[in-house]
């Protein structure tokens, strides 16, 4: 008789976890009374700039800018810290494909460097490696939520006269040493695309402590405008990329809920961690004591195969949904072999800097191995269900650990 869901054998849950968005009646007022007011646009409006000022205090930081997506943000933030064409931005291997794109659409080149083997985070060692004369930046891609370490960044980055930018688009509300993300570096960028823990669809926000990197920064937003000078007077080379208010308007809505929201997969986050690495054959992704709120964007362990009698790990997660719970295998190339990388397909960004770089001739075993074989993923709105929704998570991969024999594969 067959154990496993996958062999046909009854899963340990068959309930659905919580989907995202959640709290959609109050978003839909919100947006609705918005529309109503005939004021959608952030020149006429007080939505966005509601939203700037709440997000920036929930941070902690003195500066909000709001503009239409994480990945504009990242690419203004570059550009108001004052990139050059040909500089170089140390940039994680093991990140969503924006934190190297902005750097690469501001006319600058991505230096991969590969993660810590507890964290998944830039490995500072690495980075300091990584620093030439070149070198005009650090971005600290707080990854899945977990603050990269920002003491050793900034003391690396403070003795080699770099910018910190914080790519914090997973981790709204992450705490390190009692500081929020975002405004801890030079500056921050944060996402809020539809996946992301604080989202209207798309979205995305800038925070800074520096009052002359905001002026840059909102500038750069809306077109080379200066506020509060006349509308159509243009003092830098820069598009509309500004937020609407139905945006605004949603973000505010759903804000409501992001610190409740965000204790809650803080904690289920360490309670699965305890369980999960009593797992043989699972390591779940640490969390520094530094990090006293973890936004648990994503919940990251490490699979063993050796463990788990050689199923590989695409095996594993396949019988992992079979039992219910939504795994993923995240990301399965490194950054650095993306095709865009490879084929040096750089359209209109190409420059003799970056077509000199032979990314394809990288290898950075932390991140082959997270990708390959070992990272396994539950997006962030699992972790807002129960403590025995947690529980269902660790009987399942259990499960499946005692009953290996019967997934029949190896490698
Ligand atoms: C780490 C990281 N950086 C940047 C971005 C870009 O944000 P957006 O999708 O809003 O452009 C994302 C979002 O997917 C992300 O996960």
């Amino acid at each position: 008789m067959p154990q496993l869901a996958i062999n046909g054998a009854a899963p340990v849950r068959t309930k659905p976890f919580p989907a995202w968005p959640m709290n959609l009646d109050e978003s839909a007022q919100a947006a609705a009374e918005t529309v109503r007011s005939g004021r959608w646009g952030s020149i006429q409006g007080e939505q966005v700039r509601s939203l700037e000022q709440r997000f920036a205090a929930f941070q902690q930081a003195a500066h909000g800018i709001a503009v239409s997506n994480g990945t504009t943000a990242l690419c203004l933030a570059l550009q108001a810290v004052g990139i050059e064409p040909g500089d170089e931005v140390i940039v994680s291997a093991y990140t969503f494909i924006a934190s190297a794109s902005s750097i690469v659409m501001s006319n600058a080149v991505p230096v991969f460097v590969d993660i810590d083997p507890h964290t998944y985070n830039l490995d500072p060692d690495r980075v300091e490696q990584a620093v030439t004369s070149r070198t005009r930046a650090v971005m600290a891609v707080h990854f899945a939520g977990l603050p990269a370490d920002m003491d050793r960044l900034g003391e690396i980055a403070g003795r080699h006269g770099l910018a910190v930018i914080e790519d914090a688009a997973q981790a709204h509300g992450a705490r390190w040493g009692g500081r929020s993300v975002g405004g801890i570096g030079a500056i921050g960028a944060f996402s809020f695309q539809s996946s992301k823990n604080l989202n209207a669809g798309e979205g995305g926000i800038m925070l800074t402590d520096d009052d002359d990197l905001a002026e840059a920064a909102r500038s750069l937003a809306d077109c080379g405008h200066v506020a509060p000078g006349p509308r159509y007077n243009h003092y830098r080379m820069a598009g509309n990329n500004r937020m609407t208010e139905i945006q605004g308007a949603v973000l505010l809505a759903q804000m409501a809920h992001l610190e409740t929201q965000t204790d809650l997969r803080h904690a289920n986050g360490d309670y699965l961690t305890e369980r999960l690495g009593a797992v043989p054959g699972i390591v779940p992704v640490s969390r520094p004591a530094k990090c006293d709120r973890h936004a648990r964007h994503i919940y990251m362990f490490k699979y063993s195969a050796n463990a788990f009698g050689g199923i590989s790990k695409t095996r594993f997660i396949e019988a992992l949904r079979a039992e219910g719970i939504p795994a993923s295998p995240g990301y399965s190339i490194p950054l650095y072999k993306q095709p865009v990388f490879r084929n040096r397909n750089y359209g209109i960004y190409q420059s003799p800097a970056l077509s000199d770089v032979d990314y394809d001739a990288l290898y950075m075993p932390v991140t082959e191995r997270a990708c390959s074989s070992e990272a396994v993923w539950f997006t962030q709105s699992v972790l807002l269900g129960s403590r025995d929704d947690m529980d269902d998570i660790v009987r399942a991969v259990a499960k499946i650990g005692n009953h290996r024999d019967e997934l029949g594969e190896t490698g």
